[in-house]
C-alpha cells in the first residue's frame, strides 16, 4: 500500500477554481476519514494566467503533472472584454490555440491519456431542464452507460493552417490510437455487470453514425452500455448524453492512459457564472470520486475504492433528497450556493463513515 498519493490540482479559469475547491474539500475529507495521505499541490494556470504572463503556467508545471499519481482539473477558458483569450502565434505553439491548451489538450497528448472515460448516469430524483422547466423526462436506471472518447488525435492535434478563404484543420485518425481505445472500451464493457446480466457469453456489438447516434441516445439511452467514438464525435455525444443525466453540472470525465490520469468536470469554465459561488460543484466532486476509484484500482488500495463508493453514495443521497442543490438542478429561487452544496456532501460523507 502506498504511503501517500501526490495529486496536482489545476483550478484553471472561470468557475474552475470554485468548483475544484469543493472537489478538494471532499478529497481532504475522504483522506481524513479513510486515513489516506493525499499530498495536494495546486498550480495556477489557464487562460487568465496566460493573459498576465504569456505562458499558461509556471515553468516546471508539466513535469509536476508527469510526476504526480493523478491530476485533477477545474476548467480552462478565459475571457477579456467578452472575448476568449487565445495564445499568440509562436508563444508557445506555432498557431494560436485556446489559452489553457497546455492543461487540457497538451496534457492529454503528452501524458498519453488516450481514453476519455465519460459516464452518462442518471441518478434517482434528478430533474431535466427542458423548455426552461425542471421535470423528470428520462428515467433513472435507463440512463447508465459510458462514453469512451479517443483523446489524443482527430481534430485536436493543434495543427491548423491558413488557406485563402479560411483554415484547414486536419482530422488525424491512426490505427494505433483507434485500436488501443477500442480495446479499452471492450475491456470496460466486459467489467460492467449490467452487460454481464444481459449477455453472459460476450458482448453485443453495434455501429452507428454519429448523427444518428445523437438521436438514439436521447430516445433510447437504455440501449447502451459502452460507446466508443473518435475525439470530436466523442466530445459532442458526451455533452449530448449529459442532458439526459441532468446536465453538464453533473458530467464527469477521466482522461486515462497506461501510466497517468487526469480527471475533470466536463462543463467548461462558464465565465459568466464565475466568482458568484453559484456553479454546481457536483461534477468536480464526482471527478474526485472517479480519481479515487482509479487510484484505488491501480494500486489495489481498498481505502480509496471505499472512499470513492461513499462519495458517490453521499452525492446520490443529496440528489434524491432534492434540497441542497444549485440552480441548474433546482431552479434559481430554491438554489443553494456552490460552497453550500460542497459542505452538504462533506456532512453526508462524515455521517456515513
Ligand atoms: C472538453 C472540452 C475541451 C475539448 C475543450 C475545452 C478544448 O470541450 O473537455 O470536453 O473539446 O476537449
Ligand atoms: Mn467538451
Amino acid at each position: 500500500m502506498k504511503q501517500s498519493y501526490s495529486i496536482i490540482a489545476l483550478p484553471g479559469d472561470g468557475i474552475g477554481p470554485e468548483v475544484l475547491a469543493q472537489g478538494l474539500r471532499i478529497l481532504r475529507t475522504a483522506g481524513e476519514l479513510f486515513q489516506i495521505d493525499f499530498r495536494i499541490e495546486e498550480i495556477e494556470c489557464g487562460g487568465h494566467y496566460y493573459a498576465e504572463h504569456e505562458i499558461e503556467w509556471p515553468a516546471g508545471s508539466f513535469e509536476k503533472c508527469e510526476a504526480a499519481d493523478a491530476i485533477i482539473l477545474g476548467a480552462v477558458g478565459h475571457e477579456v472584454d467578452g472575448k476568449t483569450v487565445f495564445t499568440k502565434a509562436g508563444k508557445p505553439y506555432p498557431e494560436a490555440q485556446l489559452a489553457g491548451f497546455a492543461q487540457v489538450i497538451a496534457n492529454r497528448q503528452k501524458l498519453d491519456l488516450y481514453a476519455n472515460v465519460r459516464p452518462i448516469k442518471l441518478y434517482p430524483g434528478v430533474k431535466h431542464k427542458i423548455h426552461g422547466e425542471l421535470k423528470e423526462v428520462w428515467e433513472a436506471g435507463k440512463v447508465d452507460y459510458v462514453v469512451i472518447r479517443e483523446n489524443t488525435e482527430d481534430a485536436y492535434t493543434g495543427e491548423t493552417n491558413e488557406i485563402a478563404d479560411g483554415r484547414i484543420t486536419p482530422i488525424r485518425i491512426t490505427r494505433r490510437a483507434t485500436e488501443r481505445v477500442v480495446r479499452y472500451a471492450f475491456n470496460l464493457a466486459r467489467r460492467r455487470d449490467k452487460q454481464l446480466k444481459v449477455a453472459c457469453v460476450d458482448l453485443k456489438l453495434d455501429y452507428a453514425y454519429v448523427d444518428a447516434f445523437c438521436q438514439w441516445q436521447i430516445r433510447n439511452p437504455e440501449w447502451y452500455d459502452v460507446v466508443v467514438a473518435p475525439n470530436l464525435a466523442g466530445d459532442i455525444i458526451s455533452d449530448n448524453g449529459a442532458t439526459t443525466a441532468g446536465g453538464l453540472g453533473l458530467a464527469v470525465g477521466g482522461n486515462i492512459g497506461d501510466e497517468h490520469a487526469m480527471f475533470e468536470p466536463i462543463h467548461g469554465s462558464a465565465p459568466k457564472h464565475a466568482g458568484k459561488d453559484k456553479a454546481n460543484p457536483l461534477a468536480a466532486i464526482l471527478s474526485v470520486r472517479m480519481m479515487m476509484d482509479w487510484l484505488g484500482t491501480r494500486d489495489e488500495d481498498e481505502r480509496l475504492i471505499r472512499a470513492a463508493e461513499k462519495v458517490e453514495s453521499a452525492v446520490e443521497e443529496l440528489l434524491s433528497e432534492g434540497k441542497t442543490l444549485t440552480y441548474d438542478l433546482i431552479g434559481e429561487e430554491k438554489a443553494s450556493r456552490c460552497s453550500e452544496v460542497g459542505k452538504a456532501v462533506e456532512d453526508k460523507l462524515r455521517a456515513m463513515v
